[in-house]
């Protein structure tokens, strides 16, 4: 079964053909990040407006990787939720117009299933249920996924994303945007040891965390070093905050996973982070876990997850009619119910 997916829920406009699920015959991410580096962040209508540009060419040129019409087509899946609402506004539109015009079925995907997905695409042999460390620029969960259609948030971040808290980071050390590729970079080159951060815990709630302090402390550091004529150790306060990232996220995700069974897997653009996955490998295997973490390329936003997840969802039954609406917020562990 052939599924052509699109993907527009934030700043990339992304197109992929999936069959039987796993398998990508051609992937297409069109990237608007230099079009909000200017800006410091994403400014949801600029990306609705390219959206609007890109989503044919995106399409064509993945038909074409695929050496395929869309003749060969059997389904269309489309990013619903959650994301920036005029954003996923224009892949749904898109949607739904080729799925009338053509005759074929639309399967909505929820985008954090699809980062997820990614997880089936690097690694055939994983199937649920495992736990997820889910972290992106607008989510940070742990989940259980307990089938490919069914999941449970046993925790998250009460205030910032993880990607947030990189971007943020990112941006008071002088860094464009998107800061979290940036701030790894100037990481590797640095002591973790050099800043004291702190690690903040919520009470009675073990799998949950949170980065607000931490993102103030790193802006606070900064600021008393520029009020004082100090010069900062960029280097040693990006990898310092990285540190800080990877001992609130690892231990969480280490102890859900075992307490569910014995295989841990990432996603999320953060999920490309070299001392987060250092501290994963490390960590997973001290605790006998299996471990798994797609290559940075699938980490990122990308359309080949969600035609991965949209083969699973249509396998569970998930079909949308003419009406289907974007939906900006929306839980990981709700299924499209029409
Ligand atoms: O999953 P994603 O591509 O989009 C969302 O669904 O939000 O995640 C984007 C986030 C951004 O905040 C970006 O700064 C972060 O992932 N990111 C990273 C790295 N690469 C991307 N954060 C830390 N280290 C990286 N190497
Ligand atoms: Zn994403």
């Amino acid at each position: 079964m052939r599924i052509l997916a699109i993907e527009s829920s934030c700043d990339e406009t992304a197109a992929a053909i999936s069959e039987d699920g796993r398998k990508i015959l051609s992937n297409v991410v069109l990237s608007q990040a230099d079009m909000h580096a200017v800006f410091g962040g994403v400014v949801p209508e600029i990306a609705s407006r390219r959206h609007v540009e890109g989503v044919c060419g995106v399409v064509e040129q993945c038909l074409k990787e695929a050496e395929l019409t869309f003749d060969d087509l059997d389904a269309i899946g489309v990013t619903y939720a959650p994301g920036l609402i005029g954003a996923l506004l224009v892949g749904v539109n898109y949607a739904k117009g080729l799925s009338l015009a053509r005759g074929l079925p639309l399967i909505p995907v929820h985008h954090m299933r699809g980062h997820i997905a990614a997880n089936y695409i690097a690694f055939p042999e994983l199937e649920p249920p495992f736990t997820c460390l889910v972290v992106s620029g607008g989510h940070s969960l742990i989940v259980r996924v307990k089938s490919y259609t069914e999941m449970e948030i046993v925790g998250g971040t009460r205030d910032d994303a993880a990607g947030e808290a990189f971007d943020k980071v990112a941006r008071v050390l002088g860094e464009p945007y998107p800061g979290g590729l940036m701030i790894d970079r100037l990481a590797q080159k640095g002591d973790p040891k050099a800043y004291k951060l702190p690690r903040a815990q919520v009470d009675g709630a073990p799998f949950d965390f949170s980065f607000s302090g931490l993102k103030t402390a790193v802006r606070n550091t900064a600021h008393n070093a520029a009020q004082k004529g100090i010069e900062i150790d960029r280097e040693g306060l990006a990898a310092s905050f990285c540190a800080a990232v990877a001992d609130t996220l690892v231990p969480r995700a280490v102890e859900a996973a075992r307490e569910f069974g014995d295989t841990l897997a990432v996603a999320g653009g953060v999920a490309a982070n070299s001392f987060l996955r250092a501290r994963l490998e490390k960590e997973a295997k001290k605790a006998g876990l299996r471990l798994f973490m797609p290559p940075a390329k699938l980490c990122g936003d990308n359309g080949a997850m969600i035609a991965c997840q949209a083969y699973y969802e249509y396998l569970a039954g998930a079909r949308a009619g003419a009406n289907l609406n974007a939906v900006a917020t929306l839980p990981i562990s709700r299924s499209y119910k029409g």
